[in-house]
C-alpha cells in the first residue's frame, strides 16, 4: 500500500470510529518455551552493550521472555509510513514499539494501539513524567503509550569559533556568516531542510521565535505575518551564504555530521547529537557547546517537542500481553531514563531522573536542559497531524527553496489543511 492509500485507510478507519479488532476470538494458545517478545524501535546509536544489558536485565527478572529487537530506519517518517502498512494490514509480528510524539492520537485514534490505562493510569503519567510528554501519551482520558525519552530542538556552536551564543536570529544569521567569511569552517549554520518531518520542526521553532502561534481553537494557524517572516529568514539564511546550499537535502544525521566533522559553526538538532560530538576521536570534542535556540527577540526561543513513547500492538497475542506490559515499565523505568541519558544522551521523559545525581554528574547537559525542554511547544495536536505534516513539508520545502513565495505557500498551506480539518476561519 503506498502512503496515501494508507492515509485514505487511516481516514476510512477514524470516521468510523472503530479500528481493527484485537482479533479475541482467534486467539491461539501459548506456544511451548521462551515467550518471544518483538520490540521494534529506531537506532540510539552509541555503544549497543548498554541497551542490550537494559534489556537482558528484564529477560533475567522475568525468567521466562526473550525480547528480541528489531532495528528501523532512523528517519520518523519512513518510520511512520512502515507502521501504516504494517498496523493497517492486520500484522501481529511485532509487539512493542516506539512512536513519535506526533502519531500517538492517530493511531489510538484508528484503533491500532491498545488502551493501557489500566497498567499505566492517565494521572500516574502526569504526575510521573514531563507535561509535553504525558499530552502526547494521553488521548481521550485514556493511555495509549508510555514516554521513553524526550527530544528538543536545541542551537550548537564551537565555543573555539563563538564564546557565547547568538541570541537574536540576526545575530545567528551574522556569526554564522562570518564563521565563514574568516575560513574556519565552509558551512556557517547547519538545520534540517530536506522535505521531511524534520522541516516542519524546524519552521515551527522559527514560527514560535516569530511570536507565532501555532493553533486557535481547533484551526491550524499557517497564514500569519509570523508564519511568514519565519519562512523567509529561512530563505534567507540560505540565500545569503549563511547556511549551506545543502541544508535543503540535510535531515538530522547529515546536519550532525557536517558539524562534527567540523565544517560547521551552528548547528540546530536534537540533544543525542551532543554525546556523539562529544566522543572520543570526534574532531570537536571538548568545543561543543548547546544553548536554547534564538528567536526574534533575544529571549530564549522555543524548541519542537519531539520524542518516542511505547506502545503495544492491538493485534499483539493476549497470551503476551502482561509480559509486553512489563517490558513497557521497564523501559519506560526511572533506572531505564537514567541508563539511556548516561549511555546515549537522550532527555529522561520522566521528571525524577533529572534530580538522579548520576544525571546530573554524568550527562549534566542532558540534566541543564530540564528549562529548555519545559519551553518545548508540540506540534498542532491532532489525530490527522500525520497528514497536516505531509502538506506542510511540500510548502515549507517549496518556501525556503525558493520555488514559491513564503506568502504563496502558507496561503496554500492554509488552504489545504483547512480543507483536511474541516476548520474554518
Ligand atoms: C526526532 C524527534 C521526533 C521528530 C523527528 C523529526 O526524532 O524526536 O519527534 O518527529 O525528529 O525528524
Amino acid at each position: 500500500m503506498n502512503r496515501r492509500d494508507a492515509l485514505r485507510a487511516l481516514f476510512a478507519a477514524s470516521l468510523s470510529g472503530c479500528g481493527r479488532s484485537s482479533g479475541k476470538g482467534d486467539e491461539p494458545p501459548r506456544p511451548a518455551g521462551k515467550l518471544r517478545i518483538v520490540f521494534k524501535h529506531q537506532p540510539l546509536w552509541g555503544d549497543p552493550a548498554p541497551f542490550r544489558e537494559l534489556l537482558a536485565d528484564f529477560e533475567r527478572q522475568s525468567g521466562d521472555v526473550e525480547v528480541v529487537t528489531e532495528p528501523l530506519p532512523n528517519a520518523s517518517d519512513v518510520v511512520h509510513q512502515f507502521f501504516l502498512t504494517a498496523l493497517e494490514g492486520g500484522a501481529r509480528d511485532f509487539d512493542v514499539f516506539i512512536a513519535d510524539v506526533v502519531w500517538v492520537a492517530e493511531l489510538a485514534r484508528a484503533g491500532w494501539i491498545a488502551d493501557l490505562s489500566s497498567a499505566f493510569p492517565p494521572d500516574a503519567i502526569r504526575k510521573e513524567f514531563l507535561p509535553g510528554a504525558a499530552q502526547a501519551a494521553i488521548v481521550d482520558q485514556k493511555t495509549w503509550a508510555v514516554p521513553w525519552y524526550v527530544d528538543t530542538g536545541v542551537l550548537y556552536r564551537r565555543t573555539d569559533l563563538l564564546p557565547s551564543p547568538p541570541l537574536t536570529y540576526d545575530e545567528l544569521a551574522e556569526s554564522a556568516l562570518s564563521a565563514v567569511r574568516g575560513g574556519a569552517v565552509d558551512q556557517g549554520y547547519v538545520w534540517q531542510g530536506r522535505q521531511y518531518e524534520g522541516l516542519v520542526c524546524n519552521v515551527y521553532e522559527t514560527l514560535w521565535g516569530f511570536g507565532g502561534e501555532t493553533m486557535r481553537g481547533g484551526r491550524v494557524l499557517l497564514d500569519t505575518p509570523e508564519a511568514r517572516g519565519a519562512l523567509s529568514y529561512m530563505r534567507r539564511l540560505l540565500a545569503s551564504g549563511a547556511s549551506p546550499a545543502s541544508v535543503t537535502s540535510q535531515a538530522e544525521e547529515e546536519s550532525r555530521r557536517s558539524f562534527q566533522s567540523g565544517r560547521a559553526a551552528l548547528m540546530r538538532n536534537w540533544p543525542y547529537a551532543y554525546a556523539e560530538a562529544q566522543k572520543e576521536g570526534s574532531p570537536v570534542r571538548g568545543k561543543v557547546a548547546v544553548s536554547a535556540l534564538p528567536s526574534v527577540s533575544g529571549a530564549a526561543g522555543h524548541g519542537t517537542l519531539g520524542g518516542y513513547l511505547l506502545a503495544l500492538n492491538a493485534r499483539s497475542h493476549a497470551y503476551k500481553r502482561e509480559r509486553a506490559l512489563q517490558l513497557m515499565a521497564h523501559l519506560s523505568s526511572a533506572d531505564a531514563n537514567v541508563r539511556l541519558a548516561l549511555n546515549y544522551g537522550r532527555n529522561p521523559a520522566r521528571r525524577a531522573p533529572y534530580e538522579d545525581p548520576r544525571v546530573q554528574q554524568g550527562a549534566s547537559v542532558i540534566a541543564g536542559l530540564l528549562p529548555v525542554i519545559e519551553r518545548a511547544r508540540p506540534r498542532p495536536v491532532t489525530p490527522y497531524y500525520p497528514m497536516i505534516s505531509e502538506v506542510l513539508q511540500g510548502e515549507f520545502s517549496a518556501a525556503i527553496s525558493g520555488i514559491r513565495s513564503p506568502e504563496e505557500a502558507l496561503s496554500r498551506a492554509q488552504a489545504l489543511v483547512d480543507h483536511l480539518t474541516g476548520e474554518r476561519p
